[in-house]
């Protein structure tokens, strides 16, 4: 038998070892021969960190999988089965940036939400389109599968703008949510099944079962019971939620929501540790350059627990399950970004949604949802118009398109405030923005 070739682009991250651990406990069902890391000449010292902690990994657990680490990205698609993206354009100064920038006017600075979100999504959506040319030419049967944020509108942007159909978006916000739900009811997540659907990073649980039993007003209470919800992630504050609020919506929202249904709440927090302790990105670079450090001792042959103090924690439990379903056909249930194909009603068919999925050898099938319930159907329509018009600022490098897309998202109170953020934006990211900087062609 040949061995499945995994090629890794963004190798050089931090949470590779995450893969590496799954792919090591998974290799009887699912024979890796290959894993290639991939990484840009600014990343060569953290892909040798990182690529010498996987060889140790997979020699302690004497698994025959190869690892190789390249620069080059060509080279290394040859012939894949499954390429897996976990990039960062600008790495986290570029974050710091969209988180930090937004503040001063008052508008949330995420990493996924309202500006923040809209710029990682023009640096990011170019470079993955190019991965896709590639892919068509290299190894045009594998499968993408994508983790690099913001994960829906990557997914978005694949499926309108790329040849590739076989693309999957992925993200460990529902996998979360199934672990903090479990924890409350104090069983194992593996009795525990939610129907999610929505958007990345604006999914909804509509209805909770344990053991196939629905239990979906027993959740809303134990997570509007407290001063704290319990199901969140450890980056996103917990502010608990408004039990009213939640008791009439009726379905469980994700952590993201909060910045949302608490947007005055989520500024002053965010303001508040801007000034403690720094954006996120700011923390994160210090837990980074902790791990790297933890990374690079010979006498480390395992994922270190540090790692989960990253907000992507389980991530790449997400991907070797997805991989190895496909991979074994095993039509098993998960919730990922796919083609929508009339799975929510109301949402284009070829417009990319976070829902439950049949997961088979010819891909993520997903399950009919129907209507969302009306009270959350408005504002995932509004993102999904948003990250429509976000994905074609981000192909055309058109500045008045880019203006639309930041205006119409809800996190932005006015269309001059919208204005002033993206000029100072695209200022603070040229080097990373190169189609919205060309010269005017003239045919
Ligand atoms: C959550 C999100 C991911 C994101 C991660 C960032 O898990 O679902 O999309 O990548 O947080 O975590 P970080 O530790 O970088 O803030």
């Amino acid at each position: 038998m040949k061995g499945i070739k995994i090629v890794t682009i963004g190798g050089g991250s931090s949470y590779t070892p995450e893969l590496v651990e799954g792919l090591i406990k998974r290799y009887d069902e699912l024979p890796v021969r290959e894993l290639w890391m991939v990484d840009i000449p600014e990343g060569k010292e953290k892909l040798n960190i990182v690529g010498n902690l996987a060889k140790r990994m997979v020699k302690k657990a004497g698994v025959p999988i190869e690892i190789h680490l390249t620069l080059d990205r060509r080279e290394a698609l040859r012939g894949a089965d499954f390429v897996t993206t976990q990039l960062r354009v600008g790495l986290l100064d570029a974050r710091a940036l969209d988180e930090r920038i937004p503040l001063k006017y008052g508008v949330i600075g995420q990493e996924t939400n309202g500006p923040g979100g809209l710029f990682k999504a023009l640096r990011t959506i170019p470079v993955i389109l190019d991965i896709c040319k590639d892919m068509e030419e290299l190894c045009p049967d594998a499968w993408l599968i994508n983790f690099s944020n913001p994960a829906g509108m990557v997914t978005e942007a694949i499926l309108r703008y790329s040849n590739i159909k076989k693309a999957v978006g992925l993200c460990n916000v529902p996998i979360g949510m199934r672990m903090g739900v479990a924890k409350l009811l104090d069983v194992s997540p593996d009795r525990v099944h939610i129907d999610f659907a929505g958007l990345n990073h604006m999914v909804f649980g509509l209805d909770v079962y344990l053991d196939g039993e629905k239990v979906t007003d027993r959740v809303i209470d134990l997570i509007t019971s407290g001063e704290k919800s319990n199901v969140t992630m450890s980056k996103i504050v917990d502010l608990g939620w408004e039990p009213d609020f939640i008791k009439g919506l009726g379905v469980l929202p994700c952590p993201y929501h909060r910045y949302y249904f608490q947007t005055q709440k989520m500024l002053e927090e965010e303001l508040a540790a801007a000034k403690e302790k720094g954006t996120r990105a700011e923390v994160v670079k210090k837990l980074e350059a902790e791990l790297f450090e933890l990374y690079k001792d010979p006498n480390l042959a395992v994922k270190p627990p540090q790692l989960e103090k990253r907000g992507g924690a389980y991530y790449s439990d997400a991907a070797c399950n997805l991989i190895n379903s496909i991979y074994n056909d095993k039509r098993d249930i998960q919730p990922v970004n796919v083609r929508n194909n009339g799975a929510i009603v109301g949402i284009p068919d070829d417009s990319a949604v976070e829902v439950n999925c049949v997961i088979t050898k010819e891909g993520p099938v997903p399950i009919s949802v129907g209507e969302l319930p009306v009270a959350v159907n408005g504002l995932v329509q509004q993102i999904k118009s948003f990250e429509r018009v976000a994905c074609k600022a981000a192909v055309t490098g058109d500045y008045r398109t880019a203006l639309v897309a930041m205006t119409i998202n809800p996190l932005l109170p006015s269309d001059t405030i919208a204005k002033q953020i993206l000029d100072e934006m695209l200022e603070a990211h040229k080097p990373y923005l190169p189609q919205f900087f060309q010269e005017a062609q003239f045919s």
